[in-house]
């Protein structure tokens, strides 16, 4: 049973939503339980439960809200009950080219951090829109490209701790066990 924590903070709700889509991604794949919690719910035990996370916060001033960095640095995790988990990220930005995929890299770095495993998604989710380094939104996701980014963000990281934390490899993605965009190369 894959466990995954879909941490976020949500100013005015457009995190919120690729937050309940990345959940609903992760989903997709069997015997996977999803905890969705915004970090004002979450807890250490939260993280401490979970074999991987995608953590999302708006972009604020091109980086992580002081609210999620606020979040792990209160919890205080100790390391070695951490290490190893598998991590993602995703952010909503004001407009293209406002720091999304800053945070991004922000976000995996509070990660790595812990000693978390980071990874970016590769496939395209549609015409010219990848999710290289986690799902990035301008505002709340609304057309098919966006929507998919934070589907298959979520699903990637179910899929990673199917094969990688439960054994199952025949989950793993290249293993074609499911049809790809057209856009996929
Ligand atoms: C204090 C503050 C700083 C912001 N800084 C940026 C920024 O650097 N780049 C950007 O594109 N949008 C910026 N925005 C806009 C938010 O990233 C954007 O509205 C986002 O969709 C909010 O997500 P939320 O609805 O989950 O709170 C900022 C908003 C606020 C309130």
């Amino acid at each position: 049973m894959g466990k995954i924590l879909v941490l976020y903070y949500s100013k005015d709700g457009n995190t919120k939503k690729m937050a309940e889509l990345v959940a609903n991604g992760a989903k997709q794949i069997p015997d996977t339980e999803v905890r969705l919690k915004a970090v004002s719910e979450a807890t250490r035990d939260d993280v401490y439960w979970c074999d991987g996370m995608a953590a999302g916060s708006p972009t604020f001033l091109g980086t992580v809200a002081s609210e999620m960095k606020k979040f792990w640095e209160d919890i205080q995790p100790e390391w070695q009950k951490i290490d190893g988990k598998i991590g993602c990220a995703f952010s909503s930005q004001g407009g293209w080219g406002g720091g999304a995929e800053l945070t991004c890299q922000a976000l995996l770095t509070i990660m790595m951090n812990f000693g978390f495993l980071v990874f970016g998604v590769t496939d395209y989710s549609g015409h010219q829109f990848t999710a290289h380094y986690g799902a990035t939104q301008a505002g709340e996701p609304r057309s098919e490209k966006e929507i998919n980014a934070c589907l298959r963000l979520g699903r990637r990281l179910a899929e990673w701790i199917a094969v990688y934390v439960d054994g199952k490899k025949e989950q793993h993605p290249l293993n074609g066990h499911y049809k790809r965009n057209s856009w996929d190369k």
